[in-house]
């Protein structure tokens, strides 16, 4: 049982996570396998309250449920089965099951953030009924909105603008994701986490640039010229450039929520590699919405935080979900190229527990 295991999660890290940060740990006792989050990994301050790293988990869990599938296996999951402890995120027990794999099997080992710019065509019919099919399968774990209309779509991208921008402008930020950018393929290799340089997909002019932003006092100066406002600009062009922009919000944020939240944004990325479409998250700022929401970020300014809560109305007006809900997830989905390069992955090492 345990080589089969090892087999389902080397399969299944292939989920997504803030910064590729990988915020997890597992272990086994031969008939029980334990999920846990490990929050010093992941200190980011978009992580407050770990929120980032459930939504991490919940793509993962969701990946083993449908990896174990591949092998033969029924993954039976129970969520955060000891209140007590609030980083175990799940357990599970398995049984031998001959029913079809799951029909997002293959797109497990496809998925991955395109960072490219894309080719501004409208998604087809079938592929806006195949991810609008896929969220109503999970209706219970969220609500979809994709907003394919120029107006609506202007509306998102600009607030999608303040996602990028917001990284030089607040230097606990910026100092949390260069520390995580691999510069090197040796790097990248070596530490296997983070962000490789390759799947930013800068133009050599731009990663010359971005290599000078990584020091604090430079970034300072330039934006108090207004030097950085192109940052805003072409993250705003870059959001426009998709068919659609797609936003997962929640009635509720109760710990639990993030992480089903996580598992219906990992079906919808699925369904869209299964689809062919290029994906890409641009949510940090959702996460700072939160703190905006709840007055938990002491860096965010008075103006910066009123201005975010007016962002986070205008996005539940965009796409008519209930003014009491969430915006959690913001991601944007079309045709593109194929990514220059796809993050790695550190193994998952099993834990035995007895
Ligand atoms: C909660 C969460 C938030 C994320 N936010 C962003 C984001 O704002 N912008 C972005 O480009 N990628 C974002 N990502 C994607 C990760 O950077 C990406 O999944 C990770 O680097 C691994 O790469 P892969 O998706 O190609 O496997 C986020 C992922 C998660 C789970």
């Amino acid at each position: 049982m345990k080589n089969r295991i090892q087999q389902i999660l080397d399969l299944a890290v292939r989920a997504p996570s803030g910064d590729n940060c990988q915020p997890w740990r597992v272990e086994f006792n031969g008939e029980e396998l334990r999920l846990f989050n490990v929050p010093e990994i992941d200190s980011s301050e978009f992580n407050r309250y770990q929120r980032a790293s459930m939504v991490a988990h919940g793509a993962l869990l969701e990946n083993i449920l449908i990896c174990s599938s591949g092998l033969n296996l029924k993954a039976i999951p129970t969520l955060q089965p000891n209140p007590a402890d609030p980083d175990l995120i799940a357990s599970f027990r398995f049984e031998d099951c001959a029913s079809p794999q799951d029909a997002h099997f293959e797109a497990v080992s496809k998925r991955c953030t395109n960072r490219k710019t894309y080719q501004k065509i409208s998604l087809t019919c079938s592929e806006r009924e195949a991810l609008l099919a896929c969220a109503s399968r999970h209706a219970g774990w969220g609500t979809l909105n994709l907003v394919e209309n120029e107006p609506g779509k202007t509306t998102l991208a600009k607030i999608l603008a303040t996602n990028d921008q917001g990284i030089f402008e607040h230097q606990l930020l910026h100092r949390f994701l260069f520390k995580h950018i691999r510069w090197t393929e040796e790097e990248t290799l070596r530490t296997r986490d983070g962000i490789d340089i390759r799947t930013l997909e800068l133009s050599s002019m731009d990663r010359l640039s971005f290599r000078l932003l990584k020091f604090w006092p430079l970034v300072y100066l330039l934006r108090k010229v207004g030097a950085l406002n192109i940052v805003g600009l072409k993250a705003k062009q870059v959001a426009l450039s998709a068919s659609a922009i797609g936003v997962i919000s929640l009635d509720n944020t109760e710990s639990a929520d993030w992480i089903q939240a996580g598992r219906l944004m990992q079906r919808i990325w699925l369904e869209a590699a299964r689809l062919r479409l290029s994906f890409q998250l641009m949510t940090g700022i959702t996460f700072l919405m939160q703190g905006a929401l709840e007055n938990s970020i002491s860096f965010l300014s008075e103006h910066q935080r009123k201005a975010l809560q007016k962002s986070h109305e205008q996005i539940l007006r965009t796409v008519g979900h209930p003014p009491g809900n969430r915006v959690v997830i913001l991601f944007r989905v079309g045709h593109s190229a194929e990514p220059t390069a796809t993050a790695v992955r550190k193994p998952i090492v099993l834990k035995e527990f007895s």
